[in-house]
């Protein structure tokens, strides 16, 4: 069934495992010696349903952040397939896990700050920041953010973005922070 799919939306990838499954489906998957994680939202709910547009959301971002660091940009977008009945991206892969604990390593803090702060940069605040959706490598050397189905974009008047931002590096150093027992 998922090979089938995987295979109608694109036929040089090949199926890895499931990252996870629930409304969208992420998988890891291969394309000759390279392995990629594969977003799909099957229109189940109809080809406009909320997960969906989330999906299309994610993709505006991941185009605008190109030249963002620590996250996994966009390789490829197969857009609404109306023959293999879902939404689909292709993004690239970031070995490691997420953090299960507060993080401790402050050179690793100040590279997501970097990364926040470029996102802030395109008006891009209020993402989704929590441990799920970062990555940190075998080596605790880098970390990534992998998702973002979730933000809001700002023009550069807007009076709501300051506080935005504010959140948004608050939920950042939150993760790093020491838990009080
Ligand atoms: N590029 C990536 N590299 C490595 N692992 C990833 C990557 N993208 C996702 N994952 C893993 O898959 C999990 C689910 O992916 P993601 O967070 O994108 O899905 P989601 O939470 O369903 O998305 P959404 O919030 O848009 O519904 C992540 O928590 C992470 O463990
Ligand atoms: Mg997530």
């Amino acid at each position: 069934m998922k090979t089938q799919l995987i295979y109608s939306i694109d036929s040089s990838l090949k199926w890895k495992k499931r990252l996870k499954a629930g409304l969208s489906l992420v998988y890891q998957v291969q394309k000759e010696t390279s392995l990629y994680v594969l977003k799909i939202v099957p229109f189940y709910l109809g080809p406009d349903n909320w997960r969906v547009n989330h999906l299309r959301r994610e993709t505006t971002l991941l185009e605008m952040a190109k030249e963002v660091e620590g996250i996994t940009h966009l390789v490829k977008d197969y857009g609404k397939n109306p023959k293999s009945k879902c939404a689909a991206i292709l993004k690239e892969y970031f070995e490691g896990k997420s953090p299960e604990k507060e993080i401790t390593d402050t050179t690793l803090q100040q590279k997501l700050q970097k990364t926040v702060r470029q996102l802030h940069s395109l008006g891009i605040a209020d993402f989704d920041i929590c441990s799920t959706n970062i990555i940190i490598s075998p080596d605790k050397k880098t970390a990534k953010m992998v998702d973002f189905g979730s933000y809001l974009r700002f023009s550069s008047h807007n009076s709501h973005f300051k506080a935005y931002e504010r959140q948004d590096n608050k939920n950042l150093d939150d993760l790093f922070k020491p838990i009080v027992w």
